[in-house]
């Protein structure tokens, strides 16, 4: 199978020495890339600024904002089986990034900001032939919010963590998650490194893609 996997988070310039940002590592991306590779897939991994050695054999784009991971994205789904939305994309972008840096003013300072394009809403389950697994970072009603996500970009499935506790989610090594599924299966995977928790996620995204081409047939 051909995994495309997006990693990290992305930043979107202010002004030409600061940016908006997110806490996102990287590292449960870089581990679903490697442990796909271990299984034998062939990975595509979009990465957003992290620092992480990216695993040797993935085909490896860089990006830096959310709208050059769109694009990034778009331009290689197409050739793939599933695609896999581990990035913490920015959801919101300074309407303008200014030209020269902003100068320090003994006053309050409001940026005006818009919102960048969802990439996982962008790819209509009529118009695709690859899966769609998006990630959901959430502090409270995991359950709840999550489920909405899933139905609200159209996602094969859904992987939600709770990035309010400690050593789980963002910057940790550990990680544990719970996978939605349209039909109303869930799957949890309890805590262990992100490593071991990417490995039981690449064999249920295999799964996942196998019935349905067994399906097909
Ligand atoms: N995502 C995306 N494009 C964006 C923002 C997010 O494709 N512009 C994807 C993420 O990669 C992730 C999923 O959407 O797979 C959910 O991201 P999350 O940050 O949990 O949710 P949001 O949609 O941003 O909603 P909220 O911040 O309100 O929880």
């Amino acid at each position: 199978m051909r995994f495309l996997i997006t990693a990290g988070p992305t930043r979107e310039p202010i002004d030409p020495v600061r940016y908006l940002s997110n806490r996102s590592s990287g590292k449960m991306g870089y581990a679903i890339a490697a442990a796909a590779i271990e299984a034998g897939h062939d990975v595509i991994l979009i990465s957003g600024p992290v620092c992480l050695d990216p695993p040797s054999e993935a085909e490896l784009t860089f990006v830096t904002t959310a709208d050059q991971m769109f694009d990034a994205v778009h331009r290689h789904v197409k050739n793939c089986d599933i695609l896999v939305m581990c990035a913490a994309v920015a959801d919101y972008k300074p309407a303008l990034a200014s030209k020269d840096k902003i100068k320090k003013q003994n006053a309050n300072l409001s940026i005006e900001l818009s919102p960048t394009r969802d990439i996982l809403s962008s790819f209509p389950p009529e118009h695709r032939e690859f899966f769609v697994v998006g990630f959901a970072a959430e502090t409270t009603d995991l359950h709840k919010n999550a489920q909405k996500k899933l139905r609200a970009k159209n996602c094969d499935a859904i992987v939600a963590n709770d990035v309010g506790s400690p050593n789980s989610g963002m910057e940790s090594d550990e990680n544990e998650v719970t996978i939605f599924f349209p039909d109303g299966q869930i799957q949890e995977i309890s805590r262990t490194s992100k490593k071991n928790v990417a490995r039981e996620l690449v064999k249920i995204f295999a799964k996942m893609c196998e019935k349905r081409l067994t399906k097909k047939m």
